[in-house]
């Protein structure tokens, strides 16, 4: 995913889009450039690196006269990172960047250069770019050859293009790929999320599909009619700032029991859970025989954790799919099966094409998204929002917690309405949900020296393994992704009692295994998975609930969660093994907020 941001108006264009870039480049940050229309001549600067290369290149020059320019910040897709590679790209009087990917662009590069277009470099968005110039070498309409060129361009595109002819001027069209407008008193704005226009306006306009726009310094006009339906965001500019932290990833985590507040909060009525207010009444549960949870990464690990709450509680059979396999194999659907599309971003490529594939099958769709306005939210059936606020760290954690609290509340309004559980157990696990949740979390925040000390056993080794048994092992999933990604660390996630049937091959002196056991009723077990990895030379780390009696000795270090229920064990364990994960990467000098070939949202497939 690439991060794309545009500005035409009175003043300081340059300032106002390397400030968008540096907002974005949690969205990809491999290479980064502008292009800025000055004196109706069209400049490009651009770098590889980040954006702080790209303020050097440019630092110095006022650049008062420049009005109007368009940035890019990448995460490669076609190309390496490089200085060709980076966007802006121009072909003749076009110019333009673009998140997403044209995947016919090998047939349509040889067609362009049968033509004598010539390209320098490898990417898909030079092809785009050629194909534009060459409709509007044509017609020398700039509508015309935008929309020639986007039939004829397969795959997912959020483009912003800028024309030598039209001075202060630009067009953007989006197709698959989320694409904001902005009006703000200086001019007219538009970026690839509402994150970067924070700073400069509240009030915008989501581009639906396939629509083009034209902006200029006083007006927004949509190509295919009407007027741009503006609505103003709540979201505040601090939200998008550290506030104080050494990380966003360190903010987002303290921000975790406000935000499983804030996500349930809404839905809680009288102590009862109630989803209402999300257009989901009694009866939207009562029709429900079967879920499958839909998903990526971290949010498909959040979905094999509420496919446990909710058969635990609701008995309605739930699987969990992996986004990039369901719809290529489309498991066996019945009457009554709910999709639910789980996606912090709201915008993953994968997350979003197995909701369209879930619809074209006629099954009620519903997404369980953190971005708010974003295709997968607007697209479902229905979408209830998590509300974590923006979450700008790559590496989720507050969007990953409150995707567990909605799904949480979820079984248990699903389990009370199908009358698997009575009032008075829906209103225990309700409050528990909305009480015990945060404040685990706050007690294992407290207590972050003690992980800290861990991370210091373990992060100077290559392999490691996090072992669990039913939720445990759904959370080692989480735990281990969360390792990997930050620290660059091997870890794999095993059910305890899988690891026997080969992995324990692997185990050598020092190899740290840490055993996630938080069910008292699966402890033995635990305890003798434990021991068999550690007669093998592993270094044992045993999560566990604070109730368990003599743990002292069973592994080689013992981190006792708080004392809590069932659903609070969720909570105390996932802090845990994200500060495990955060404090391993600060020793190991890691990019914590940007780790490398990562990116915020995945919005090509
Ligand atoms: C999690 O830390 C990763 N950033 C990644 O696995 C992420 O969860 C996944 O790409 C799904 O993103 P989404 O929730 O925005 O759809």
């Amino acid at each position: 995913m690439c991060g794309i941001i545009g500005y035409t108006g009175i003043n300081e264009a340059v300032k106002k889009v390397t400030k968008g870039l540096e907002i974005l480049e949690y969205r990809g940050y491999d290479s980064v450039g502008i292009c800025a229309c000055s004196n109706g001549k069209l400049e490009i600067a651009k770098a590889k690196g980040r954006v702080s290369e790209l303020k050097r290149i440019l630092s110095g020059e006022p650049r008062e006269n420049v009005l109007c320019a368009i940035g890019h910040t990448r995460w490669a897709t076609h190309g390496a990172p490089s200085y060709v590679n980076a966007h802006p790209h121009r072909v003749g009087r076009t110019c333009l960047v673009h998140n997403g990917i044209i995947e016919n662009y090998k047939e349509i590069k040889s067609r362009l250069e049968g033509e004598g277009v010539n390209f320098v470099s490898d990417t898909d968005t030079e092809v785009g770019c050629g194909l534009i110039n060459y409709y509007y070498e044509k017609t020398k309409d700039p509508y015309n050859a935008i929309l020639s060129a986007s039939a004829e361009m397969k795959g997912s595109y959020a483009l912003a293009i800028m024309l030598e002819d039209e001075e202060n001027t630009i067009y953007a069209i989006r197709q698959g790929s989320p694409l904001i407008i902005a009006k703000g008193k200086d001019g007219f704005y538009l970026a690839s999320d509402l994150t970067a226009l924070i700073p400069f306006t509240k009030e915008y306009y989501s581009l639906n599909e396939g629509e083009l726009v034209r902006l200029s310094k006083n007006e927004a006009i949509i190509y295919q009619g009407g007027e741009p339906e503006w609505k103003i965001t709540d979201m505040s500019f601090e939200a998008s700032k550290k506030g104080g932290y050494d990380h966003f990833m360190l903010k987002e985590m303290y921000e975790q029991p406000k935000a499983i507040k804030g996500s349930l909060t809404s839905r809680i009525v009288n102590g009862l859970p109630d989803f209402s207010s999300d257009g989901l009444d009694k009866s939207f549960f009562e029709k429900i025989k079967e879920i499958h949870i839909v998903a990526c990464g971290s949010a498909m690990h959040a979905g094999l954790v509420a496919a446990c709450l909710i058969e635990k509680s609701a008995l309605v059979p739930t699987s969990v799919y992996i986004a990039s396999e369901y719809r290529y194999n489309p498991p066996i659907t019945r009457e009554g099966t709910l999709v639910i599309v789980v996606s912090q971003s709201g915008e993953t490529a994968d997350s979003l094409a197995s909701l369209r594939h879930a619809k074209e099958r006629g099954l009620t769709t519903l997404g369980i998204v953190n971005a708010v306005e974003t295709t997968i939210a607007r697209e479902a059936d229905f979408r209830a929002y998590t509300y974590a606020g923006p979450e700008i760290a790559v590496a989720t954690t507050k969007g990953y917690a409150t995707q567990v609290s909605l799904l949480g509340l979820f079984a248990i309004c699903l389990a009370y309405n199908k009358g698997e559980i009575d009032e008075k157990n829906a209103k225990a696990l309700t409050e528990c949900l909305f009480f015990e949740a945060p404040a685990v979390m706050e007690n294992v925040l407290i207590r972050r020296a003690q992980l800290k000390e861990i991370a210091k056993q373990i992060y100077e080794r290559d392999d490691i393994f996090y072992i669990g048994r039913g939720i445990d092992y759904a959370m080692s999933q989480e735990a281990s992704l969360k390792l990997k990604e930050i620290s660059y660390i091997h870890s794999q996630a095993y059910a305890a009692g899988e690891l026997k049937h080969g992995t324990i091959s692997l185990i050598e002196d020092g190899t740290p295994v840490i055993a996630i056991a938080t069910q008292e009723a699966l402890f033995d077990k635990m305890d003798s998975n434990i021991k068999e990895v550690r007669a093998r030379g592993a270094k044992t780390i045993l999560i566990c609930h604070e109730k368990m009696q003599n743990t002292e000795g069973c592994a080689d270090i013992v981190f006792k969660l708080p004392k809590s229920s069932y659903l609070g064990n969720i909570f105390s364990s996932l802090m845990t093994v994200q500060l495990i994960a955060y404090e391993t990467a600060l020793l190991r000098e890691c990019d914590i907020d940007k780790p490398k070939n990562l990116a915020k949202s995945v919005t090509v497939e």
